[in-house]
């Protein structure tokens, strides 16, 4: 599993992590969690027993492939992945659809040429006569390219509830982006994380192994390893926070102690007092209403939401109509 947000980009990175220590409050982006050691914890959060999201989209998908064959036939359709990484869960799809004998070319979108090339040489030896055809870069370029490149009928996958990591402008954008590049009768599914009971989502994201607290350093990590930060992840405490009424998971690294901290890069250091905090990501949980809300607003009618039996998650199922 690779990025699911993506812009790896050394040059943006450090301006980034400057801009966000320099700020008030301290932020830094979740989209840089995802270097190779940080895309390795996240492959252990999502195997942890407490966090939910990945299997239940998989429960998801598993009890309505079918349907959502049935619904797909008659058409040949591009089956375009978004952050594809190594696919797991979207094999469920596809093997569906294969052995269904739906025509499909499955068109795989991440930020890694390795990760597309390795999924693309597994894809070809399960399914020889399936056509796959990787696209490498982060999402604005996937989206863009596949407005330009593929014709015909298109059902776009943003799975894992990745959208939950966007800030509201940046999910508007992007939903309208994908909304422009469609053509009337064309899909979009898209996974979100529903609004549940407090302590599970607060289980999930304070895991009690700590994966997901060395998840979270692992970024003060990687700015140590790349910028020639000084950062102690000893120094710091993390825990993640759910506010029940925005919906929003909000995940910080809490200074322990006040300390300066010196990054080479930047020539300077930064001054933490006892227990300020650094805001590492959102996860976003949603409504139904939230929801149909966003599909309103890219110019999308929902089709159908796809549910697990306790309605933890849901994959919805938007089309672009006219
Ligand atoms: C990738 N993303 C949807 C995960 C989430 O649930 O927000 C990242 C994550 N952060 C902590 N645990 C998992």
């Amino acid at each position: 599993m690779l990025s699911p947000l993506t812009d790896r980009q050394t040059g943006t990175f450090a301006a980034d992590v400057l801009a966000g220590l320099s700020g008030t409050p301290k932020t830094l982006h979740s989209k840089y969690f995802y270097d190779d050691q940080g895309s390795r914890l996240f492959e252990q959060i999502m195997d942890l027993p407490e966090y939910y999201p990945t299997r239940t989209e998989a429960l998801i998908l598993e009890t309505h492939k079918g349907a959502l064959l049935e619904s797909l036939r008659g058409d040949r359709w591009h089956l375009v992945d978004l952050g594809a990484g190594d696919a797991a869960k979207t094999r469920i799809l596809i093997d569906c659809f294969y052995r269904g004998d739906l025509p499909f070319e499955y068109v795989p979108a991440d930020i890694s040429p390795y990760a597309l090339d390795d999924l693309t040489a597994r894809l070809r030896q399960a399914y020889p006569d399936l056509p796959v055809r990787g696209v490498a870069g982060d999402y604005g370029h996937a989206i863009g390219w596949m407005g330009r490149h593929l014709e015909g009928r298109k059902l776009v996958l943003f799975l894992g509830s990745n959208i939950g990591n966007f800030t509201e402008p940046e999910t508007v954008r992007f939903l309208q982006h994908i909304h422009r590049t469609l053509g009337p009768g064309d899909r979009l599914l898209v996974g979100f994380d529903l609004r549940k009971e407090g302590h599970v989502i607060h289980r999930a994201y304070n895991d009690a192994a700590g994966v997901t607290e060395a998840f979270n350093k692992n970024l003060l990590m990687r700015i140590n390893a790349e910028l020639g930060g000084h950062f102690d992840p000893d120094a710091f405490d993390f825990h993640a926070h759910y506010d029940p009424v925005s919906g929003f998971v909000r995940s910080f690294l809490t200074s322990k102690v006040a300390q300066q901290v010196r990054i080479e890069a930047f020539d300077r250091s930064f001054g933490f007092r006892a227990w300020e905090a650094i805001h590492t990501e959102n996860s976003r949980k949603y409504g139904l209403d939230e929801i149909e809300a966003l599909a309103t607003a890219a110019g999308f009618t929902v089709e159908q939401h796809l549910f697990d039996p306790k309605s933890w998650f849901t994959d919805s199922i938007w089309r672009k109509v006219g």
